[in-house]
């Protein structure tokens, strides 16, 4: 388990980011962290196309720049968005693509601007991941 200084520095680090996503048309921008095993912080951001089924999202930018890095192993991911006050939790997409990379009791926090935040984890976004569940 992760401190809470250290899930609080990487929120801090996807707030950071978010500022530099590509989100022209929905005005909605996130950035996300991805601590990696060997304490490197990976961070991606939505990156929107004007044929809008071609965006891919902040998470799955993340997880995509890591593995070019060579890092496959992750302790924890925060999520952030500027564009809501409430937090905003990773889409389908995003929680399968982070259930191939994670298992279940990897920490997971997503925050918007306003004061409150969610802490959950990677099995309770993706419950029944049978990709884990057979390793077991
Ligand atoms: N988006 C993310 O990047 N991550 C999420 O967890 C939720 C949604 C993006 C996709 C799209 O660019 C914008 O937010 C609005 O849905």
């Amino acid at each position: 388990m992760l401190n809470k200084e250290r899930m609080d520095k990487l929120l801090i680090e996807a707030q950071q980011i978010a500022v530099k996503a590509y989100a022209p048309y929905s005005k909605f921008r996130v950035g996300a962290a991805l601590l990696c095993e060997d304490g490197t912080v990976i961070t991606g951001v939505n990156v929107e196309n004007r044929s809008f089924g071609l965006t891919i999202c902040a998470e799955r930018n993340a997880i995509c720049a890591a593995i070019a890095k060579g890092c496959q192993r992750f302790l924890a991911i925060a999520i952030y968005t500027p564009d809501s006050i409430e937090p905003v939790g990773p889409c389908g997409a995003c929680r399968q693509v982070l259930g191939e990379f994670m298992t279940g009791s990897i920490p997971v926090r997503f925050a918007g601007s306003g004061p409150n935040q969610v802490n959950t984890t990677v099995g309770e976004l993706l419950p029944f991941d049978s990709l884990h569940e057979l390793r077991k």
